[in-house]
Formats: structure tokens, C-alpha cells, sequence
């Protein structure tokens, strides 16, 4: 049996994980930085990088306490080493290469986008079957990637403006709903009715890319157009909200369809904190073509168990990172990464 110890602070969320065998989750300890960045209505990548400073330590004791091991008994250590925020990956990937150090581990860097990808098989009780499809959507990422074999990618389409979490962000600042903006979108959604209003899909035909920009710009002139503003109580916010879901789960469901069936895919999977919408994730169970695997709502948004679980996967082919394991804020992800 392997234990990996995960760490993951490539954005606001400062997580630490112990996993064994990539599959069974000891803890999972996430202190979120919501409250922080709220008032911003965003990601303030200054506060965030200070905040894991703060928390990255207490995080991590936590993880260990409640995994009720000692670091005698991990095999190694995961972290995150891009894509995100440089000054964030920085505490992270410093973190880890202390504690592997300190303690003999060997240490493991590991793709943010890959924790994403094996949310799907952790805690559950499905194997990979390959080829199958990813879809992670999530505040920084909207990509379409056909895995052919563990380690191996490739990327069919990716966002050309906005991400997917990001349009939800944004589309909720612009109707006075907060941040972050999915969950409240999704809530609003509730309270709307999805007929009354028909909001424009970018299908992009030809390619597997996304555009969500136009939406964004189309709902700012629905705001406008009845010179109203955010917060106004006249605004149809649950309406908007509907129609705004709808557009987006439409277009991603659509498009990951339609790769499914081109590739002939064994399995689909979505990741990123996008997947833990409830719209999106019952049109994708209705919609494709192949079993669809879709992470628990807790392991759908950044947590360091994904990590040390993508990590295990490098780690048991003998993968291993030297001591000048850089962050990459822009890391892609490669075949063997
Ligand atoms: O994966 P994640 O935690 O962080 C990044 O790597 O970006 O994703 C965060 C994003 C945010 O944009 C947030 O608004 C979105 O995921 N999100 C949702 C929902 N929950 C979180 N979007 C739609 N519906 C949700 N229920
Ligand atoms: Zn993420």
C-alpha cells in the first residue's frame, strides 16, 4: 500500500489530502479563502498567496492528525505545480519540497488539471476505461482533453476568452449575486423560469473550443437594457440566471457529446469546480453516449486529496521530481506530465 500526502494552493484554496493507493481518502483538509476575496469580487492573487502562507502549516498538521499517521508512514509527497497563480503555487510547492526534505520523501509535482481528471476514480469504485473523455470546467479552465492511457492527452478544445467558472463569476457580479459565482448562480437558477428567456450559444462549429464572452456581453444588455442595474429588486435575476445556465450547460454538453461519439469513447468524465453544478452534471448523466463519471461536489473544487491521488498514478510508474521542481503558472497539460 502507498500514502501520498497532497498539497495543493494554486489558487485560493490552501488543501492538504492523505491518500492511499490513490483511491481511498484518509483526509482532506481544505480552508477555503471565500469570505477573503469576496469583497473583491474575485481572486486577489496578493491576499491569496499571503493567505497560504498563513495556513498552508496548520493545514497540513491537520491532514496528517486526521489521517491518524506519522511521516514515517507516508511514501511520498504530491503538490501542485501549475497552472495557477504564482505567488499561491510558491507556498505550495516550497511546502512540500521542505517536508520531503525534512522527512527522506521522495517528492512528486503534479498538473492541477490532472487533479481534476482522477477526481473522477477516487472514492469511487470504477476503473479507468480508456479512451474516454475529460470536460473540466473550472474558474480558470474550460478544455475538452481525450485520454488515450494514463499520462496521455490530448487537448481537442479549450476555451478562446473566458472559462467556464469565470463567466459564471462574472455573469453573477453583473446581476448583483456575489462570489463565487456558480453556487449562486445555480441557486438563483432555482427561483427562475428557464422558458422566458432564450440567451445566445457560441457553438464554435468545426471545433471542440468554447466562447463564452458573448453570453457574458448578452446578459450585460439585457441588464442595461432596462436601466436597471445589479442589486436592482426589478431585475429578473432568477429568469437571467436560468437562461444563463442553461446556455452554457448546452454548449458544454453538446460539444462533449459530440467528441464522445467522433472518438468512440469508453467513459466521460467532467472535473473542476464547474462539475458540481446540478444542471450540468443531470444533462451530462441524460446526454452521452458512454458511462459518465462525475466526482462528488467535495472533490469537484480544488482539495488536495485529487492531488496526492494524480500523484500516486506518477509515483507508482516511478516518477519523481528533483529539487528544482519549478512552479509553472501556465503549465499544459503534456502526454506523460
Ligand atoms: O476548480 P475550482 O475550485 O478552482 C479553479 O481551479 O478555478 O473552480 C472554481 C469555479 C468558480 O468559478 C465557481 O464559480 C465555479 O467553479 N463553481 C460553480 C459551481 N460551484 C463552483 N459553477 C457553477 N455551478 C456551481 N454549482
Ligand atoms: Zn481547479
Amino acid at each position: 500500500m502507498l500514502r501520498v500526502l497532497g498539497i495543493e494552493t494554486s489558487c485560493d484554496e490552501t488543501a492538504a489530502a492523505v491518500v492511499e493507493d490513490g483511491r481511498h481518502i484518509r483526509s482532506n483538509v481544505v480552508a477555503a479563502q471565500v469570505e477573503l476575496h469576496a469583497q473583491y469580487g474575485g481572486v486577489f492573487p496578493e491576499m491569496a498567496s499571503r493567505e497560504h502562507v498563513a495556513k498552508i502549516v496548520p493545514v497540513v498538521e491537520q491532514a496528517m492528525a486526521q489521517a491518524g499517521i506519522q511521516w514515517a508512514d507516508l511514501d511520498a509527497i504530491a503538490v501542485t505545480h501549475g497552472p495557477g497563480l504564482a505567488g499561491s503555487l510558491l507556498v505550495g510547492v516550497n511546502m512540500a519540497k521542505g517536508l520531503a526534505l525534512a522527512n527522506g520523501l521522495p517528492l512528486v509535482g503534479v498538473n492541477h488539471l490532472e487533479g481534476h481528471i482522477y477526481a473522477s476514480w477516487l472514492a469511487s469504485a470504477e476503473e479507468p476505461q480508456f479512451p474516454l473523455l475529460c470536460l473540466i470546467v473550472s474558474g480558470g479552465h474550460t478544455e475538452l482533453i481525450l485520454m488515450r492511457d494514463h499520462g496521455q492527452y490530448e487537448l481537442l478544445g479549450a476555451t478562446l476568452d473566458d472559462a467556464a467558472g469565470e463567466a459564471f463569476d462574472k455573469v453573477a457580479r453583473l446581476l448583483g449575486l456575489g462570489y463565487p459565482g456558480g453556487p449562486a448562480i445555480q441557486k438563483t437558477a432555482e427561483q427562475g423560469d428557464v422558458s422566458k428567456l432564450r440567451l445566445p450559444r457560441a457553438w464554435l462549429e468545426g471545433t471542440y473550443n468554447f466562447s463564452f464572452s458573448g453570453l457574458k456581453t448578452a446578459v450585460l444588455n439585457l441588464v442595461k437594457q432596462d436601466g436597471l442595474r445589479a442589486g436592482d429588486s426589478r431585475l429578473p435575476v432568477g429568469d437571467i440566471a436560468a437562461a444563463f445556465q442553461e446556455s452554457v450547460v448546452d454548449v458544454l454538453v453538446e460539444k462533449t457529446r459530440l467528441a464522445a461519439e467522433q472518438f468512440a469513447v469508453k467513459q466521460v468524465l467532467i472535473g473542476g469546480g464547474v462539475a458540481a453544478n446540478q444542471r450540468l452534471r443531470e444533462r451530462m448523466r441524460e446526454r452521452m453516449p458512454a458511462p459518465v463519471l462525475i466526482p462528488p461536489v467535495a472533490l469537484c473544487t480544488d482539495n488536495g486529496a485529487v492531488i496526492a491521488s494524480a500523484g500516486y498514478f506518477h509515483f507508482a510508474k516511478g516518477e519523481r521530481s528533483g529539487w528544482d521542481l519549478d512552479v509553472v503558472p501556465g503549465l499544459r497539460l503534456a502526454d506523460d506530465e
